[in-house]
């Protein structure tokens, strides 16, 4: 009988219970939400709910909650949320302090209970967090990937979609380098069902998007006093999936980079093969001057993100 699979999720938060429903909801194996004690709780009343759920939805899934890290044991992907969300006014990057120290814990429980698992972080600021995480497991890097150019990916393809008048699911778009203000939009990799979108949507209005897209976060912090959780839960079980299923989707992943793209010792936005292997193969795409400039200053952000993280 085929083993079913385990995936963990570390804070059961806004984006941690809405993972574990969709783990559930897509039976794409049995999920424990983990928290720290006092919001254990929290974490095994959103499983009870969750699992309650499949009665009436039709799925089975064992939905598990625990402050305990040795129920992550056997675990074959962990996704991180622990952290604190940003507040409206806080950037990600003001988050670096508070959230550094969270996921040293964290990177030490997994590191003991689950060392052959596939981490996904996606506590911001992300390109840091996924980073600290790769030096304290000492995981190789394919099992370490940080997602964020999925979400700012989905952010694009959507505002395309509107301003097109098409369905978002013909809407192709790539986003590369840090999740910060500094994101690359790259206009050139972006088609509706293979039809360059500058052909098809003003040069105007497509400006509008690229920097709607780089503050796609800000303006749902803006709205909801909180970040968002729904778009970013998914964006990370895409990623589970792929590697579940070894469907080896091309999809933008903050991977660590050793040359690609000219840049080494970083985590950053590429597009990247993820299958049974993990981060199995990051893929170059040639990118225009304009594009490369763009790209170099939001690998200088990123640098001066993971320098500040060594200091503290
Ligand atoms: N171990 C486990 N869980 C922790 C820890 C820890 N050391 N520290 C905090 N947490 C938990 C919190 O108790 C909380 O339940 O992480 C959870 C975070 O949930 P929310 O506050 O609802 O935040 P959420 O919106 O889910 O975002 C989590 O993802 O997108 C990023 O910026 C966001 O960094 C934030 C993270």
């Amino acid at each position: 009988m085929a083993k079913r699979n385990k995936i963990s999720i570390i804070g059961a938060g806004n984006i941690g219970g809405e993972l574990a429903m969709l783990v559930a909801r897509r039976e794409l194996g049995d999920a424990m939400l983990l928290d720290i004690p006092e919001k254990e709780g929290v974490a095994k009343g959103k499983a009870l709910d969750i699992m309650q759920t499949g009665a009436l939805e039709g799925f089975d899934a064992k939905v598990s909650g625990t402050s305990n890290y040795a129920d992550i044991a056997g675990s074959d992907v962990v996704i991180v949320t622990a952290g604190v969300p940003r507040k409206p006014g806080m950037s990600r990057d003001d988050l670096l302090s508070i959230n550094l120290k969270i996921i040293r814990a964290v990177a030490a429980g997994i590191k003991e209970h689950a060392p052959d698992a596939f981490v996904i972080v996606i506590s911001n600021p992300l390109d840091a967090m996924v980073y600290e995480m790769k030096k304290q497991t000492g995981f190789p890097k394919s099992r370490v990937v940080g997602m964020a150019g999925v979400l700012d990916s989905a952010r694009f393809q959507c505002f395309i979609a509107e301003a097109a008048g098409t369905s978002v699911k013909e809407v192709r778009t790539l986003v590369l380098g840090g999740h910060g203000d500094t994101m690359v939009p790259v206009l050139s990799a972006c088609t509706i069902n293979g039809i360059p979108v500058t052909s098809l949507v003003e040069k105007s209005a497509l400006d509008a998007i690229v920097d709607r897209t780089r503050n796609g976060g800000g303006e749902i912090v803006k709205l909801m006093g909180t970040s968002a959780y729904y778009a970013p839960a998914s964006g990370a079980i895409a990623m589970a999936e792929s590697f579940l299923k070894d469907q080896k989707r091309l999809l933008a992943c903050a991977v660590f980079l050793e040359g690609e793209y000219g840049y080494s010792d970083l985590y950053m936005g590429v597009p990247v093969v993820v299958g049974k292997g993990g981060a199995e193969r990051v893929v170059e795409v040639s990118l225009g001057a304009d594009e490369k400039a763009m790209l170099d200053k939001s690998a200088e952000a990123v640098r001066g993100l993971i320098a500040d993280s060594a200091k503290l």
